[in-house]
């Protein structure tokens, strides 16, 4: 459970408050007004802020960061192409986010929310093998990165089903997308190693930052993609679609 803690700071902004803690969204939305939207991005950000400090009654304690179990990437093909697994992916900072722009259509229940970080430190072990800038990169260490002004658009669907008379939102499609500013990452404590093999690796990764990270974005997104799917359907069981929108 720990991992999703902080998903719910992306993704709880989906959803309602129980009947009993209906003031953490300031208020409901009615679907009659122009401005909706408006109204659910306020909302929205009144849930986030709520959630910062934990929220015990919708099961959510205090997080400010995600991890991830594994990922990697490949450059190159052959025998000798570089490969790189990242275990334990710590990604702190993404308590701070904030949504910018929220777009709704009721009737057919699809939501796209624009979401924006302005700063997540990340921390990894690497594991590597290949060839790299020529030299054989085989070994691992400790990965950090900096990621500054990350944006992400995150797309859902439900579909509204009754239970006990209150009607629900059951997902039945998520997909997110993101694009990050500025990067600067590196490699550090490597394992068999020399300084003059460390130096050059992070002068490649980050000139090369962009480039690694769009080999990681499928993966990424992937992973991304199905935890939040499989919190948001948690809540979404929970807390029943009418608490945060009325006709
Ligand atoms: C992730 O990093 C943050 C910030 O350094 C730290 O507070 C947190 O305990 C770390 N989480 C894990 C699971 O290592």
């Amino acid at each position: 459970m720990e991992k999703y803690q902080v998903l719910i700071f992306l993704f709880i902004a989906l959803v309602a408050p129980t009947s009993s803690n209906s003031n953490v969204f300031g208020g409901h939305c009615s679907k009659q007004d122009d401005d909706v939207d408006a109204c659910l991005l306020k909302s929205f950000n009144n849930l986030i802020e709520h959630l910062k400090s934990g929220a015990p009654e919708l099961d959510i304690e205090q997080s400010d960061s995600i991890v991830i179990d594994e990922l990697s990437i490949a450059l190159g093909g052959g025998p000798d192409g570089y490969k790189a697994t990242f275990k334990d992916i710590n990604a702190s900072g993404v308590d701070d986010v904030t949504i910018t722009n929220v777009r709704s259509d009721l009737d057919t229940y699809q939501f796209q929310l624009t979401l924006s970080i302005p700063h997540i430190s990340t921390t990894a072990r690497y594991r590597s093998s290949g060839i790299l800038l020529l030299v054989r990169a085989s070994g691992g260490g400790d990965y950090w990165g900096e990621y500054e002004n990350v944006k992400a658009k995150v797309y859902f669907r439900g579909e509204p089903y009754e239970r006990k008379g209150k009607t629900y939102l059951k997902l039945k499609q998520l997909k997110l997308d993101f694009s990050v500013k500025d990067i600067k990452m590196g490699v550090e404590n490597l394992e068999n190693s020399n300084s003059v093999l460390q130096a050059a690796l992070n002068l490649f990764i980050n000139t090369n930052a962009h480039e690694l990270l769009k080999e990681m974005k499928p993966q990424l997104k992937r992973d991304l993609a199905e935890k939040m799917s499989g919190f948001l359907n948690r809540i979404l069981e929970k807390i029943p679609y009418d608490d945060w929108i009325v006709d």
